[in-house]
């Protein structure tokens, strides 16, 4: 069931905020959100209304009956027992001394039902949601790849769902290799990508580092050989080299590397449209900070991801896909040349991308397919056998997106897919 306290604040930020600001205004739904976020609000508040009417009547009767039995006493003290002023005032205080205590017991009441109930529950779901990944074996990271990284019957489901996101899923990804990850949205490209950064665990099967289990490794020593950029990067309202100087933290204010970083993701016309240069604050809506386009995130997210010069593991899941085609298809050229001549370590660098110029230059192109891994092989491997990539790759090379078979709508039409 929705939360409708969550439905009614998601409204209110779709409804409010600058992203869904143009769809909203287009769409004309403005009216509808309002009505929406009303009714969910009104949905958790009714209830709760009636429960605070509830307690409110219960609280006026105790209180009712509290302060009778009070005053009765402090009648009975000054009537009955005839012990003067000294006497009323200590019944007096007394009674005050017996509200506050009686309050404090009540909130400490109400704060371990909170803490019992609500927190703690959703500490030990927490706890169970992230075991999922964990911390890892004692294991320190491996210095370098000697052999290759291994899929081995790797199957996975998300916390949650029963759905297989990959299923049995073998693979050799061999150090020094670039490798190319295809197939249509929602095939689980992503997800691959996230088991290999060990944000998760299989749910079946293994993943091996030169025959090492990625799950034996220190999980936190493992991500710090990672680098590279996530298709849902992040927009870090700081000034320009501390959003870029944030992927690798120990140097987060050196600036030769973060120029170093951006001129690797080729994010130059970025920076130096900047009015400030790497001391630009960035987010509009901090006093001086600048407005940057989407592309101009993402080529800063894509230079942060560059901050760690030597990473075993080098993931570029679509970090240019706001990019054009020739721009994409140049800086992934750079970023494969450099991972081929020159990574000592064995290096293994993935890139996701729906398009076929980018794609082609792999050494190793990997076809997913529903949960699983279709084809492997090199370009004209795959094109030889004239399977799915050779389908979806478009006719003569003249067209640059690679397309895969519409299978939702069941017509056998092709079209692009990202
Ligand atoms: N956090 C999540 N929880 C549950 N299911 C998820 C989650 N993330 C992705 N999925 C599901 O896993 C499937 C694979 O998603 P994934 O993001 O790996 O696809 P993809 O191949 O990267 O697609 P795209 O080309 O659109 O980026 C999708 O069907 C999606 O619904
Ligand atoms: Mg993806």
């Amino acid at each position: 069931m929705v939360s409708n306290t969550r439905l009614a604040r998601h409204l209110y930020s779709v409804a409010t905020s600058a992203p869904a600001g143009k769809e909203v205004r287009t769409t004309g739904t403005g009216e509808w959100l309002a009505t929406e976020r009303r009714t969910a609000w009104e949905r958790w508040y009714q209830p709760v209304a009636l429960v605070r009417l509830r307690t409110a009547l219960w609280l006026g009767m105790a209180w009712t009956v509290f302060a009778g039995a009070y005053v009765g006493a402090i009648v009975f003290v000054t009537a009955g027992l005839d012990r003067g002023v000294a006497a009323v005032t200590l019944a007096i205080a007394a009674g005050m001394k017996l509200i506050s205590y009686v309050g404090a017991t009540s909130s400490e009441l109400g704060f371990l039902r909170g803490f019992w109930l609500d927190a703690s529950r959703r500490l030990a779901w927490l706890e169970d949601y992230a075991a999922g990944s964990g911390r890892g074996g004692d294991r320190p990271a491996p210095a370098c790849v000697t052999e290759s990284i291994r899929f081995e019957g790797v199957s996975f489901s998300y916390p949650g769902t029963d759905r297989l996101v990959l299923d049995d899923v073998h693979l050799l990804l061999p150090a020094g290799a670039v490798v190319a990850v295809v197939g249509e949205n929602g095939a689980g490209k992503s997800t691959l990508v996230k088991l290999l950064a060990r944000m998760y665990a299989p749910t079946g099967g293994r993943i091996t580092v030169d025959g090492v289990d990625l799950a034996e490794i220190d999980t936190a020593q493992w991500r710090e050989r990672l680098a590279g950029a996530f298709q849902d990067f992040a927009r870090l309202e700081f000034a320009a080299l501390t959003t870029i100087g944030v992927g690798d933290l120990p140097r987060i204010d050196d600036r030769p590397a973060a120029e170093h970083a951006v001129a690797r993701a080729g994010a130059h016309d970025v920076v130096d449209r900047l009015p400030a240069g790497l001391d630009t604050q960035l987010g509009p809506t901090w006093p001086g900070g600048a407005e940057i386009s989407f592309g101009q995130w993402q080529k800063l997210a894509l230079a942060r991801g560059f901050m760690r010069d030597d990473p075993l593991l080098l993931i570029l899941d679509e970090p240019t896909a706001a990019l054009d085609a020739e721009t994409e298809h140049s800086l992934f050229e750079q970023f494969a040349a450099a991972s081929r001549t020159g990574a000592e370590n064995g290096r293994v660098t993935i890139l996701v991308s729906h398009r076929f110029s980018t794609v082609r230059m792999a050494d190793l192109i990997i076809v997913l397919d529903g949960a699983r891994v279709a084809e492997v092989g090199s370009h004209e491997q795959l094109m030889a056998r004239d399977g799915h990539y050779a389908a979806a790759v478009p006719a003569a090379g003249r067209r640059l997106q690679l397309k895969w078979r519409h299978r939702v709508c069941g017509l056998g039409a092709w079209g692009c897919l990202s």
